[in-house]
C-alpha cells in the first residue's frame, strides 16, 4: 500500500500550502466577502462556521480530493456495515450500531447486532426506571440516592463528562459520583460522606480485568459489607457493565444484574452502550434515548452528506491540514459552557488513544504526522489562563470554540456576556490588531510591538441552540467521526490502543518491589531501581 504522502493530492496540498501560508485571514476575508456565509455547514442542530480557517475554496477542494484518494467514502461504508476495520484486533467497529433506531436491522458476523443492542437498552432502561422509581431498593429497603460509577478510561470519562453536561436533566433525586483513579484518595473521597444503605455501585469495565477498577470495586465492596454487616447486601448494591460475564461472576456480582456490550464497541466509544447506565439512572431512559437520537442524526449526516458539506469530514480534514501541512502539534477545544468542563478530557481519550499511532494499519511506519494533542478548558476561564499564548505565542494552535444560544438559568443576563466573549476571541484570533492601529491609539512606540495582535490564528466555531441530551449526542458523534476521518487519511487503525499495555504490565511487575521485605532487585532499569529504593526509604521499608 503506497503511503498517502506519496499521492499527488498530498503534493498538491503541500504546494497550495506554500502559496497560502503567507496570506493573512484579513486578506482572505477582504478578497472574498462571501466566505463568512459560504463557509458554514449545518448538521442536525450543529452549525459550524469554518470561515476563520486558513483555507480557500481551493483548499477544501484539494482536501476532499485527498479524502477521495484515501477511500474515505468506502471506509465509512465499511465501518457502518461492520467490516473488521480494527485490523490489529480483527474486530468490527460498530459504535454506530448502538444508536440504531428501534426496528433497525443489522446482522454482522452472524450476530443480530440491532436486536442485541435494543435488548440491552431495554434491560438497562427497565433497571434505571426501577431505581428511579424507588422500586429497586438497597438491602435495608431504602431508596437509592447515589450511584457510584467505578470505571476508568472509556468506562469513566464518557459517563462522567455526560453527567456533568446534563446535570440540568437530573430529575429523580439521584446523584452520580465517579471513581476512576487507583490513587486511594479518589475512592476515599467519593465514599466519605455516603450512606451505604442508599448507594448503588455500577462497576463498569469492558474487560472486567482493569486493575484500577477491580481494586476500587473491592474497596467499595468491603466498605459496604462492613457497614451493612452482611455479605448478602452486595447483590442489592452492586451491578456490573461489562463484556465479560465470567469475570463479573468471579467478582461476586450476580450476572442477572450485569448489562452487557460487545467487543466491537471500543471503550472510548462506549458511552452510548450500557456504559452509560449511571447517566441513564440520573437522567432517565427517555433523555438517554434522546441522546442516542442525537448521535444518530450525525451518523446519518456523516454517512450521506457530500464530502465538502459534511461536518465531521471538513473538521477532520482541517485537522490533517494543520497537523501535516502547518506543523501544528496541538488542537484546543474551548467549550463556552461550564457544563462541558469535562468535554476536553473526554476528547483526549477519544482522539489521542485513537489516533496517537506511528504505524499504519498494514504495519508500515507512518510518514505523515498523526494525532494532534487535544486539550482545553471552558471559556472564559481559559481566557484568563492560557489564551495569551493562543493570541501572541509562537505556536499555531487551531481551536474549536463551542457555544450554546440558550442557557438554563440566567438570572443576571450573564449568558450574553459569555457568548460575546466567545465571539470576541475568535475574531481577535483571526483578525488581530496591527501596529498601525495600536500606534493610532497613542501607544508609545516602544510598547507598540508588545501590543500587536498578529491574528491569522484559525478557529472553528460550533454554535448550538441549547445543551440538551440530543445536542450532546450530536457533539460526541461529531468528534467520533472527526477521529475516523483523520485516521482514514493517515491509514492507521484508530480502534486499537496497544501503546497503553506495556505500562500496565510493568506496573503489576513492579508493585511487589515496592512492598516486599526483600532488597529491591527487579526494577526494569537503573533509574527506576533508584527510585524504588528511594520510595522504600521514604516508606520506611
Ligand atoms: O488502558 C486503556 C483502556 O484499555 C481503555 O481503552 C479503556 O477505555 C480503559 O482501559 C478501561 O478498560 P475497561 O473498560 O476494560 O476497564
Amino acid at each position: 500500500m503506497a503511503d498517502i504522502t506519496e499521492a499527488p493530492e498530498w503534493s498538491a496540498l503541500a504546494e497550495h500550502q506554500a502559496a497560502l501560508a503567507g496570506r493573512h485571514l484579513r486578506e482572505l476575508f477582504a478578497d472574498d466577502p462571501g466566505r463568512a456565509d459560504r463557509m458554514t455547514v449545518t448538521a442536525g442542530d450543529l452549525h459550524l462556521d469554518y470561515s476563520k480557517h486558513r483555507v480557500t475554496g481551493e483548499t477544501i477542494g484539494l482536501l476532499t480530493a485527498l479524502a477521495v484518494r484515501a477511500g474515505l467514502r468506502e471506509r465509512i461504508d465499511a465501518m457502518f456495515a461492520g467490516e473488521h476495520i480494527n485490523v490489529s484486533e480483527d474486530r468490527a467497529v460498530l459504535h454506530t450500531a448502538l444508536r440504531l433506531p428501534p426496528g433497525g436491522e443489522l446482522t454482522v458476523d452472524g450476530q443480530d447486532v440491532a436486536g442485541d443492542v435494543h435488548a440491552v437498552l431495554e434491560k438497562a432502561a427497565d433497571f434505571a426506571g426501577r431505581v428511579r422509581a424507588g422500586e429497586w431498593t438497597g438491602f435495608t429497603g431504602e431508596r437509592i440516592r447515589t450511584v457510584v460509577n467505578i470505571g476508568i478510561g472509556g468506562s469513566d470519562l464518557g459517563p462522567a463528562m455526560a453527567y456533568e453536561a446534563l446535570r440540568d436533566y437530573v430529575d429523580a433525586g439521584i446523584a452520580c459520583r465517579f471513581v476512576s483513579n487507583i490513587d486511594p484518595a479518589d475512592v476515599t473521597a467519593a465514599l466519605a460522606d455516603l450512606d451505604p444503605a442508599t448507594t448503588l455501585f455500577v462497576i463498569s469495565s469492558k474487560t472486567f480485568g482493569t486493575l484500577e477498577t477491580l481494586t476500587n470495586a473491592k474497596v467499595a465492596r468491603s466498605w459496604l459489607v462492613e457497614r451493612l454487616g452482611d455479605e448478602a447486601a452486595v447483590s442489592r448494591h452492586f451491578v456490573a457493565v461489562s463484556t465479560n460475564a465470567e469475570r463479573v461472576a468471579e467478582f461476586g456480582i450476580d450476572t442477572a444484574n450485569m448489562f452487557g456490550f460487545w467487543d466491537w464497541v471500543g471503550g472510548r466509544y462506549s458511552l452510548d452502550s450500557a456504559i452509560g447506565l449511571s447517566l441513564m439512572i440520573a437522567i432517565g431512559s427517555e433523555a438517554f434515548r434522546e441522546m442516542l437520537a442525537g448521535f444518530r442524526v450525525i451518523d446519518e449526516h456523516f454517512r450521506t452528506a457530500p464530502l465538502e458539506a459534511n461536518m465531521p469530514v471538513l473538521m477532520g480534514l482541517l485537522g490533517v491540514w494543520y497537523t501535516d501541512f502547518f506543523g501544528a502539534q496541538t488542537r484546543a477545544v474551548l467549550p463556552y459552557s461550564q457544563r462541558l468542563s469535562r468535554f476536553p478530557a473526554y476528547l483526549q481519550q477519544l482522539t489521542m488513544e485513537s489516533n496517537g499511532k506511528s504505524v499504519r494499519a498494514d504495519g508500515a511506519p507512518v510518514v505523515a504526522q498523526t494525532g494532534a494533542i487535544f486539550w482545553g478548558e471552558p471559556g472564559t476561564n481559559g481566557q484568563h489562563a492560557f489564551y495569551q499564548l493562543l493570541h501572541q505565542g509562537t505556536r499555531l494552535v487551531p481551536a474549536d470554540f463551542i457555544g450554546f444560544a440558550e442557557p438554563f438559568a440566567d438570572p443576571a443576563g450573564m449568558h450574553d456576556l459569555l457568548t460575546a466573549n466567545m465571539l470576541a476571541q475568535t475574531s481577535a484570533l483571526a483578525f488581530g490588531k496591527t501596529a498601525e492601529e495600536i500606534a493610532a491609539e497613542g501607544t508609545p512606540a516602544a510598547i507598540v510591538p508588545h501590543k500587536v495582535m498578529p491574528g491569522n490564528r484559525p478557529t472553528s466555531t460550533i454554535l448550538v441552540p441549547k445543551l440538551t441530551p440530543k445536542t450532546l449526542g450530536e457533539l460526541i458523534a461529531l468528534y467520533e467521526h472527526i477521529v475516523f476521518v483523520e485516521g482514514t487519511i493517515w491509514g492507521i487503525d484508530s480502534f486499537d490502543q496497544w501503546g497503553v499495555e506495556l505500562g500496565k504490565v510493568m506496573a503489576q511487575d513492579l508493585a511487589p518491589a515496592l512492598t516486599s521485605a526483600e532488597p529491591p532487585a527487579d526494577a526494569p532499569d537503573p533509574s527506576t531501581a533508584a527510585l524504588v529504593r528511594r520510595y522504600r526509604e521514604l516508606r520506611g521499608r
